[in-house]
């Protein structure tokens, strides 16, 4: 069977820690893992913008022995209507793995349902999964595990980054929180989706509305951009409803003294984050784009060992 990574629970619990000790063991040997070896090609193909998702995946399949090939759809018939299945049939004719960033998640549904190698999802609409194996890795990095850590992410909590910090911080046993403004909850069907994955776990999930209340006692606070890709003209005020979510030192006060504090970048100082966090000692944001790049081999690794 073809596995796919389409969305964060598309591993259980014991596949993503394999996932994540994989990537461990990745970073501190950088080449010792050459599963691509041929050069076996690897397509990687952008709706969106990118810088980190292109560069560590363009980056990650070579070291890996692979050959990337990084094209913007626009480009190609794929921007301009060609069937997305057809697409993801012939490609998979030429490629060991498609990685795809896109907006709708119908869109990557559609290929990965006519492909014949693996799909992964470098970013939708609804979640962003490789971004989450890198935060997992960091947490595990910072505090030796993720399980009964409280992560809480603040922000945006319709968008994707909140819907992956559900599925992917409750696959790893960790207490989520997510906060937003009201207009802003995430999906109830995801919520209901990962607090089932969690009362597997051991973990839990919250969605809110208090900052503070997100942010009491955490381990890990994470926030993202207040304006994603593609809302840019939604008409929404993005800015005034979510004054109170920013992570700075304000609302930091209340999480656990050794808090550390994430953000996927690109990011926006002075409204998500204030510059003195984001530069200052509580912030592994580095670390954890840095983590894309071991994370998303192991990932493939995982996916083309486990579709043979
Ligand atoms: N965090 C992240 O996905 O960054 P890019 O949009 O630059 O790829
Ligand atoms: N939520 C953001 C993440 C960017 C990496 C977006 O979708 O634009």
């Amino acid at each position: 069977m073809i596995r796919h990574f389409l969305r964060d629970d598309d591993l259980t619990p014991a596949e993503q820690a394999a996932v994540l000790d994989l990537a461990a063991r990745m970073k501190v040997d950088r080449y010792a893992h050459q599963p691509l070896a041929g050069p076996r090609s690897v397509a990687v193909l952008f709706d969106k913008k990118s810088l980190r998702t292109r560069i560590s995946f363009d980056a990650g399949i070579a070291e890996l022995g692979g050959h990337p090939l990084v094209v913007d759809t626009q480009v190609t018939h794929f921007g301009r209507g060609e069937s997305l299945g057809d697409a993801g049939r012939v490609l998979s004719r030429y490629v060991a793995a498609i990685v795809l960033r896109t907006y709708g998640d119908d869109r990557i549904a559609e290929v990965a349902e006519h492909a014949t190698v693996p799909v992964v999802n470098a970013l939708t609409d609804t979640y962003h999964p490789c971004q989450l194996l890198a935060d997992l890795l960091t947490v595990r990095e910072r505090f030796g595990a993720t399980a009964g850590r409280i992560l809480a992410y603040v922000g945006d909590a319709a968008n994707n980054l909140a819907h992956s910090y559900l599925l992917a911080g409750a696959t790893a046993g960790m207490h989520v929180r997510v906060a937003g403004p009201v207009g802003f909850a995430p999906d109830p069907a995801i919520v209901a989706r990962a607090a089932k994955i969690a009362a597997g776990t051991g973990g839990s999930v919250e969605a809110l509305t208090d900052p503070v209340e997100a942010v009491r006692g955490a381990h890990v606070v994470a926030t993202d951009t207040w304006t994603s890709m593609g809302q840019e003209d939604d008409g929404l005020d993005r800015i005034t409803p979510f004054l109170p979510y920013q992570v700075g030192d304000a609302l930091l006060a209340h999480a656990a003294a050794d808090v550390i504090v994430l953000h996927c970048l690109p990011a926006h100082r002075g409204e998500e984050i204030t510059g003195e966090v984001l530069d200052g000692p509580r912030s592994a944001v580095f670390d954890q784009a840095e983590n894309r790049l071991h994370a998303q081999k192991a990932l493939l690794t995982f996916l083309l060992e486990a579709s043979a």
